[in-house]
């Protein structure tokens, strides 16, 4: 690999993932690490095994893919967590251990309790142990932007001589600043022996929304592996955000001298797939992947543009994967254009797919107008949960008054063809039709949050609704779309029903666990 090659270590699957409302369905997970593959990241962090039985599962079953690029795995400094990673990873043809252990004194002393030079041996005695399992061990001195500069060289050091073939050096809190953090990495290669032979790595949050311009400044002092997520996803303010980060060192070659191994025209699809499972859309001016990011409102601005593109523009939006015009379909749209349309929006779908969305977009198309992009990757997303029963929307009701409480009558198929009608009272259309629905299948859902966003533009855009509910003590998050968008959070609630149900049927499988309380957090 040239010394200009930027290595992207995707953790939206673990760092991402371990945020608050961003946790995944197993199946969730394994469309998004083949979305990852796609996008050519280098490495996938694709979980924390001893964290839960979900998420060695998960780890398990991504690498048993063998998508392409490196299955990773994160463990504390002990036996049993490498171990674990060791189990999940081994499938995949090239596989990862990274280990951690805090060297910042607030953790020796509050969290660890250990001293120095005990850290040390619990990093040298578990990098040992994983080098003993796999030749690709990563190791991570967690807090190190606000490590002891001297002590932190002495870990990195005693690490590689154990054997870590890459360090990451993490600005856990998001506490650094880009030219701290340049003389941190400069301090590293100069005091570190043989810091050369390794791969040196960053990892920065969000906190001080510095993590993109944080870990571009290490790119420039030696770092070569950037660990970062997609829409910037990760616990509290969230990490570097893997669309900036690439298209920053793509745009300012010239500046930084690197590149890396990303397919950008994938990005904006990759964004919208994790967007539309976590239901954390980037808000509209988000860099790269928000709704603004190349629109041009104002008339000067427009007026260039129309004269010559890079009067106002340093990315084309192809180049992230926005397609270039906004073409409208219809409801005398063909199969045709259906499908070209899907293809140049970067959705490959396959035969039974296609006819699936096909049928979607029919449907859509005669109740609004004009169906656009954002219509059509809303169509796709939702294809795949929509479609899986055994409980079938057939047709909801609402009726709605000022001051009076809210009515709902829906009508379900069951999958052997039974029809079930229902209906109840609610504070409001919501409320009213949730409740139907739970009378109908048997499944009491406690409702915990509503979030609406929608998928074009227009009056008659499709409202995207996932709903955070609550069962038997566990969380879980569904997803619908609809013009009508009482009928997206019916459809969102329903998915999680479902879901509820194949489980049960099936009896102990995990896929229906999205948010798993027996979760260890680091
Ligand atoms: O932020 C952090 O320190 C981490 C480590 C486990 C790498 O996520
Ligand atoms: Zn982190």
């Amino acid at each position: 690999m040239s010394d200009t090659h930027i290595k992207i270590f995707d953790t939206t699957l673990r760092d991402g993932e371990q945020a608050p409302g961003c946790s995944m369905t197993l199946s969730e997970k394994l469309r998004v690490a083949k979305a990852l593959s796609e996008l050519k990241v280098d490495i996938i962090e694709a979980g924390f095994p001893a964290a839960s039985p979900g998420d060695f599962e998960s780890v398990k079953a991504i690498a048993e893919r063998n998508f392409g690029p490196v299955i990773c795995g994160l463990a504390r400094c002990n036996p049993a967590d490498i171990e674990k990673v060791y189990e999940a990873v081994k499938y995949a043809d090239k596989h990862r251990i990274h280990v951690f252990v805090a060297t910042i004194a607030i953790h020796r002393e509050h969290k660890l309790k250990m001293a120095k030079e005990e850290i040390i041996k619990s990093a040298v005695g578990a990098i040992r142990l994983a080098r003993e399992f796999v030749d690709d061990v990563e190791f991570s001195p967690e807090d190190a932007s606000r490590t002891e500069l001297s002590y932190l060289a002495e870990v990195v050091a005693a690490a590689i001589e154990a054997g870590a073939t890459t360090v990451n050096i993490p600005d856990t809190v998001g506490y650094t600043v880009p030219e701290e953090f340049d003389r941190l990495f400069r301090y590293l290669n100069e005091h570190v022996a043989r810091i050369d032979e390794i791969t040196l790595s960053v990892h920065c949050h969000n906190d001080l929304g510095m993590a993109v311009a944080n870990s571009l400044a290490a790119v420039r002092a030696g770092a070569r592996q950037i660990e970062c997520t997609i829409n910037g996803i990760g616990e509290r303010a969230g990490n570097c955000s893997l669309e900036e980060a690439v298209m920053a060192i793509k745009t300012r070659a010239e500046f930084f001298g690197v590149e890396t191994g990303i397919d950008t025209t994938r990005l904006y699809p990759t964004s919208r797939l994790v967007s539309s499972i976590t239901g954390m859309h980037p808000p509209r001016n988000k860099a790269i992947v928000g709704e603004n990011a190349f629109a041009h409102e104002a008339g000067i601005h427009q007026h260039g543009m129309l004269q010559h593109a890079s009067t106002y523009e340093i990315m084309r939006p192809e180049d992230v994967g926005l397609a270039k015009s906004n073409l409208v379909l219809g409801k005398h749209s063909g199969r045709h254009a259906f499908r070209d349309r899907l293809l140049e929006l970067g959705f490959e779908l396959d035969e039974f797919e296609t006819n699936r969305a096909f049928q979607e977009f029919k449907k859509l198309a005669d109740k609004k107008k004009d169906v656009y992009d954002g219509d059509l990757e809303s169509i796709v997303m939702n294809a795949g949960a929509a479609s899986s029963g055994p409980w079938t929307l057939q047709s909801l009701e609402v009726q709605t008054h000022t001051d009076q409480p809210a009515t709902a009558a829906i009508n379900l198929i069951y999958e052997d063809g039974k029809e079930v009608s229902e209906s109840a009272d609610g504070d409001g259309p919501v409320a009213a039709a949730f409740q139907a629905l739970e009378r109908a299948t048997g499944v009491e859902l406690v409702l915990r949050n509503f979030e609406l966003h929608s998928a074009s533009i227009g009056e008659d855009a499709q409202g995207e609704v996932t709903v955070t509910v609550e069962y038997d003590g566990q969380s879980y998050r569904g997803h619908g779309a609809s013009v009508d968008i009482v009928e997206a959070g019916c459809r969102a609630c329903l998915e999680v029903m479902n879901r509820i149900l194949r489980r049960q049927d099936r009896d102990g499988t995990m896929d229906a666990t999205a948010g798993d309380p027996t979760r260890a957090t680091i």
